[in-house]
């Protein structure tokens, strides 16, 4: 019944971040290349302040590897005759007020594969920066209801998180490794704040707490690496550049990463 359930619905893509991380930029990058799969210098639109979702039909390039591919034989039709594959992604609202109704609410999506995190990597080097801990917040509240989504039915699909570290064209990008880290190291703040604000409501641990805490309640310091230990949610952080001199550079990745997803 699910696997039926799950291929009639066209496989969907969950575009967050933060407000000018560049969601909108990559929803029309990656437009243009479903039109024309082999022009990696498309350059993207413009874009202006998104106020509510929209939703873009996106075409996968048949040289992308598909993950579902792995699994069939090398004389399977669906190797030789090369179509591209569909799949729709959600661009979603950045703005503080916007993206829990918004966005947060679609990680309940049944088609839902996975998650695009895309983040400015030039807002991250001051820890203290506001726009840093946005980041940071935003980030650790969609890992949060993904491993919810997990925590209320045990068989949901996982669902894998792609941050993208966008911007990599400027200097004052942080590079890839860095991003990670400091995404990291933020998150573990936002954990520990809000674990001792969870601590003090009720005398007694209730069985629901630890689900509510990312990464559960454990003594160890929150990773990227946790996630995938305790509850199966793989995050991947890989650099591109969606728009300057280097538009399009590492956006070919992005897509594979969305190709093992399909
Ligand atoms: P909201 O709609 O407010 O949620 O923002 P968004 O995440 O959709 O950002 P958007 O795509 O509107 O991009 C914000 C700004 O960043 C725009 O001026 C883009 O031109 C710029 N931008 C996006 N990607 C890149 C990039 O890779 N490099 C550089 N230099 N600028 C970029």
């Amino acid at each position: 019944y699910t696997q039926n359930a799950r291929s009639k619905v066209t496989p969907t893509f969950l575009l967050l971040g933060p407000s000018g991380a560049g969601k909108t930029s990559l929803a029309s990058l990656l437009q243009k290349r479903s039109s024309n799969p082999e022009d990696s210098e498309a350059d993207a639109a413009l874009t202006r302040v998104s106020q509510v979702s929209s939703t873009v039909s996106l075409l996968l390039s048949p040289s992308i590897p598909l993950g579902s591919n792995k699994y069939r034989s090398e004389n399977d039709a669906h190797l030789k005759d090369k179509q591209p594959t569909p799949y729709v992604l959600i661009d979603t609202p950045g703005h503080g007020k916007l993206r829990l109704e918004a966005a947060l609410s679609q990680i309940q999506n049944p088609g839902l594969r996975g998650v695009i995190f895309v983040v400015d990597s030039t807002v991250l080097d001051a820890s203290d920066s506001s726009i840093s801990r946005d980041t940071a917040v935003y980030l650790h509240d969609t890992l949060l209801a993904i491993q919810r989504r997990k925590a209320i039915a045990k068989t949901a699909t996982k669902i894998p998180v792609l941050v993208a570290a966008n911007k990599q064209d400027l200097f004052t990008a942080l590079p890839t490794g860095a991003v990670r880290e400091r995404l990291e190291t933020e998150i573990e703040r936002v954990r520990v704040s809000q674990s001792k604000g969870l601590g003090r409501v009720g005398e007694d641990t209730d069985a629901d707490t630890e689900d509510d805490i990312l990464g559960g309640g454990g003594e160890e310091k929150f990773s990227f690496k946790l996630m995938a230990e305790e509850y199966g949610i793989n995050i991947d952080v890989l650099g591109g550049a969606v728009k300057g001199e280097e538009a399009g550079k590492g956006v070919r990745r992005w897509e594979e990463w969305i190709g093992g997803c399909l």
